[in-house]
């Protein structure tokens, strides 16, 4: 199996293949492979510009964030969960910047993994780190968790970590007896940095929901306590959650010279496998 094997045009849908640095489908359309080795499959009149999905600063963020350690525990058991399923195929639906996707590539380099963000910056940022290590069982298409770039019943495991859920999407392109793994925040995720800004802390919801189609096999806990170190490193932690969206400037504020944090970080992993 190719890394383009399983792409698909998103204007037809017809198989793409690869010729001279693009991807083409029989339909004559045809998708440019960037220099940085992404491929934008955003189906035409969605919000393909620069500015859908993440913005550059929130994509640079997590990576800043990412190198602190401090989810390396998620990474571990994201990519253990992989293992155990032992996939051929995988698509990381909502990548971000890669961080997921790549340690997930680099875990097994018999699978193939795909990236697909709506965010071209975060592919962008994906697709470079790749090059840079040498990864070649992974690529990076901007593209719609909705409307994925890939086959009908083409995928061993798709992977959700932290983004829209599309399960009828999910359903279509996975194989009978595939899974996907939904990566979300336990009921105390965050409590410290909560605490920073908010005065009174509430507990997150749990969502871990039924899918049609799908069975719920298992839901692993992931919490533990980590310190957060250094005021930029907070501060990325912040700009990666939902929080940094719904909070006002005034709450925001609250974050300046805090330089310490301890944050209890809590993950659930529900596994689904399609019946
Ligand atoms: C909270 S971030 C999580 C990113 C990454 N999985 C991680 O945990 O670092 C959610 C991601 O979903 C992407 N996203 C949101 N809606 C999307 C959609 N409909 N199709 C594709 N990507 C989407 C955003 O661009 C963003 O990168
Ligand atoms: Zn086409």
């Amino acid at each position: 199996m190719n890394i383009f094997d399983n792409l698909i045009c998103p204007i037809c849908s017809l198989p793409l293949t690869i010729k001279d640095r693009s991807l083409k489908c029989r339909g004559n359309h045809s998708f440019d492979i960037a220099a940085s080795g992404y491929v934008n499959l955003l189906k035409p009149g969605k919000k393909n510009n620069a500015h859908a999905g993440d913005s550059k600063d929130m994509i640079n963020a997590r990576t800043s964030f990412f190198t602190s350690g401090a989810y390396s525990a998620i990474c571990n058991k994201i990519c253990a969960l992989a293992n155990e399923l032992k996939p051929r195929l995988v698509i990381d639906a909502g990548c971000g910047e890669g961080y997921y996707t790549e340690n997930i590539a680099k875990s097994d380099t018999s699978r193939l993994v795909i990236g697909v963000d709506m965010s071209k910056f975060g592919c962008e940022h994906g697709a470079k780190s790749a090059k840079r290590q040498g990864i070649n069982n992974v690529i990076y298409t901007v593209g719609s968790i909705f409307e994925l770039p890939v086959n009908d019943e083409s995928t061993d495991l798709i992977v959700n970590m932290f983004a829209p859920v599309a399960g009828e999407e999910f359903r279509r392109t996975l194989k009978q007896g595939g899974h996907f793994i939904v990566a979300s925040a336990g009921i105390d995720h965050l409590d410290g940095l909560k605490a920073v800004i908010y005065d009174s802390v509430y507990k997150n919801e749990e969502k871990i929901l039924n899918y049609e189609g799908f069975e719920l096999l298992r839901c692993d806990n992931l919490k533990y306590t980590a310190k957060i170190s250094g005021n930029e490193a907070i501060k990325n932690l912040f700009t990666m959650t939902p929080y940094y969206h719904r909070t006002s400037l005034e709450d925001k504020k609250k974050l300046e010279g805090v330089d310490e944090i301890t944050t209890t970080v809590e993950v659930n992993f529900s596994i689904y496998r399609k019946i």
